[in-house]
């Protein structure tokens, strides 16, 4: 199925339905199986192959699959949580490619939102973050996570800091004029053979898109959008062993274990 939304036309891959785990809650179903204009049921029938599952105070997204887990957007606890609690500050890599080690309260376009993790960090360590997401269902769920966040006193200051937008990057950079310090990009990485190795966010983001093959040119337009938008620096997130993104040599590199921050500064 596709979904329209003003000028962009996200394919979901999968047959999606809303999933009513909470018989209480059918009312914000069916509007959800209304936007999406798919099914609404109590349970997965052996045609779907997403769901966007409505419980008593949360959404999540999961697999038909055997074993598969459901994914949601849990600003105020889990690993996030503990992240913002004893997480490593302004020097950990994120912060530093990002220059928050110098300026804690910047303005920061997370140019691809995802489920929202990094700029949650970024959010924590005082950075005003607008987020942009092509996957409606993603922010769709950033929302849900994003409101409960708000409704909690250890986390609220942190979320009005937090921005949602559902578009694609590349056309918010082309047409809004925001007064910004840093683009940051986490592009997704062409599917991997064994998918196994790849974690179940991962793999539920990998279903969403109908194919690999315009990822490069999605993620190389990014970076070329972001460094023509007029800010002090744009860093991409990228594999220890990764090929610079669009062949484009960074100024600076900031590494960790399995990641790397490539940093380009703009004039
Ligand atoms: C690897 S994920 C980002 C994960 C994120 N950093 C986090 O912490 O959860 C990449 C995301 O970028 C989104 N994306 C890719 N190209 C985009 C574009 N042109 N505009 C907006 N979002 C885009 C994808 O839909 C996907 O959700």
């Amino acid at each position: 199925m596709s979904v329209i939304t003003p000028g962009l036309r996200i394919i979901l891959a999968k047959h999606l339905a809303v999933i009513c785990a909470d018989k209480r809650q059918k009312i914000r179903a069916a509007a959800l199986a209304a936007q999406y204009q798919c099914p609404c049921r109590a349970q997965f029938a052996p045609e779907d192959e997403i769901g966007l599952l409505v419980h008593a105070d949360y959404l999540s997204l999961q697999q038909n699959l055997p074993q598969a887990g459901e994914v949601l957007v849990d600003f105020v606890s889990g690993k996030l949580a503990h992240r913002r609690l004893y997480g490593g500050g302004k020097k950990q890599p994120l912060a530093r490619a990002l220059g928050l080690h110098k300026k804690p309260h910047s303005h920061i376009f997370d140019a691809t939102g995802g489920w929202g993790r990094d700029a949650w960090v970024l959010a924590c360590l005082g950075a005003t973050v607008t987020l942009s997401e092509q996957q409606a269902l993603l922010v769709t769920l950033l929302e849900d996570g994003l409101a409960r966040a708000k409704q909690d006193n250890d986390t609220q200051a942190i979320a009005e800091r937090l921005c949602v937008l559902q578009g694609n990057s590349i056309e918010n950079l082309a047409t809004e004029q925001w007064a910004l310090d840093a683009i940051y990009l986490d592009p997704m990485y062409p599917k991997r053979q064994k998918s196994a190795a790849v974690k179940k966010d991962m793999q539920l983001l990998q279903a969403l898109y109908a194919d690999n093959n315009q990822l490069e040119q999605n993620n190389q337009q990014l970076l070329l959008s972001a460094l023509q938008y007029p800010c002090q620096r744009v860093v991409v997130k990228r594999p220890l062993q990764a090929p610079f993104l669009a062949e484009k040599q960074p100024q600076t590199q900031i590494k960790s274990k399995n990641t790397r921050y490539d940093v380009y500064f703009c004039a």
